[in-house]
């Protein structure tokens, strides 16, 4: 495409510059002690050298862009080489006025495009209003979209999170208390976790510990100990493992995003929530934004 390009490359890029992250450490702590590993980032394909080989050489401006972020960003992301100005609707300009499609929305965050005027309008007067007041105080605002979210899903409560991971991480929190809560005269109540193959939780420490690709996790040991892998769909190892004092929790994402899109079976998921029922662990449906805890009324929620 000319003039019309699509952004969906901005995703696929293993990481180059970790081995500057070391480097960047003066008293070369790593540098001399351990050879860098070779660490990838999110949605990694290898699609990536086919579209950088089929874009055109970046523009001064850009270039300049590009390189200032190399001197001054820790190099955990590698970049598309497109430098972006500007967005409207599903559109995207770079600093040379092209325009791209935009396939990714932020990663599948800005789901009204760029610019929407009800989003900036909102935003704008909500920005005037109130800025910030943090969770010391109420505000209208927050707890009217809590009681929206609630009325309009299968949950009865609602936390809200930064990010993905985070969200991850107090699930792997509410997990472990709801465990002691419910059981206050054990000395050691479950805390283990089930993860499945193919899973992506996030980057943090206990995310971190629930995602199983190797290249994430490997680099950072020791995470969260005690979790086990088992094959994504697998009903009857998922079952055998899911023993009661013993789980906390199980995590699954219902339709997984990192390195293909897998859906898991309705079959699935059903002898998940039989399972931990059985066990008292509690299931934890990853939906990227939206993380839920599964209680039975979820199976309404996804037309069980
Ligand atoms: C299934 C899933 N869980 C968690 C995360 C982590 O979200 P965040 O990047 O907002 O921390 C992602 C991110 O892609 C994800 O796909």
């Amino acid at each position: 495409m000319n003039s019309l390009q699509a952004t969906h490359f901005s995703l696929v890029f293993p990481a180059r510059n970790l081995p500057r992250v070391f480097e960047l450490d003066r008293g070369n702590r790593f540098a001399s002690r351990v050879k860098p590993p070779k660490v990838s980032s999110c949605l990694v394909s290898d699609a990536q050298q086919k579209v950088e080989a089929s874009l055109e050489p970046a523009s001064r401006e850009s270039k300049e862009v590009m390189e200032m972020e190399r001197n001054v960003f820790v190099g955990t992301y590698a970049r598309a080489p497109v430098v972006i100005k500007s967005g409207r609707g599903c559109k995207l300009y770079d600093v040379d006025g092209k325009e791209y499609l935009d396939m990714t929305a932020g990663i599948a965050v800005n789901s009204l495009g760029h610019g929407d005027q009800d989003w900036l309008n909102a935003v704008v007067e909500q920005a005037n209003t109130l800025t910030h007041v943090s969770n010391v105080y109420y505000s209208i605002p927050q707890v009217t979209l809590g009681k929206r979210l609630v009325e309009s899903s299968f949950a009865d409560r609602v936390f809200f999170t930064n990010s993905g991971a985070e969200a991850n991480e107090a699930a792997i929190k509410f997990a472990r208390k709801f465990q002691r809560f419910s059981h206050p005269d054990k000395k050691l109540p479950a805390t283990e976790f089930i993860a499945f193959t193919n899973s992506f939780h996030g980057r943090t420490m206990g995310a971190l510990a629930l995602t199983s690709k190797e290249q994430y996790r490997l680099p950072f040991e020791p995470v969260m100990p005690a979790v086990t892998f088992i094959e994504y769909g697998n009903s009857e190892e998922a079952k055998k493992a899911i023993q009661p004092g013993k789980m906390a929790a199980v995590f699954v994402e219902p339709i997984q995003g990192e390195g293909g899109i897998y859906s898991a079976t309705k079959d699935f998921l059903q002898a998940l929530r039989t399972a931990c029922d059985e066990a008292g662990a509690l299931l934890v449906f990853d939906e990227v934004g939206s993380l839920n805890f599964c209680s039975h009324k979820q199976l309404d929620f996804f037309s069980f």
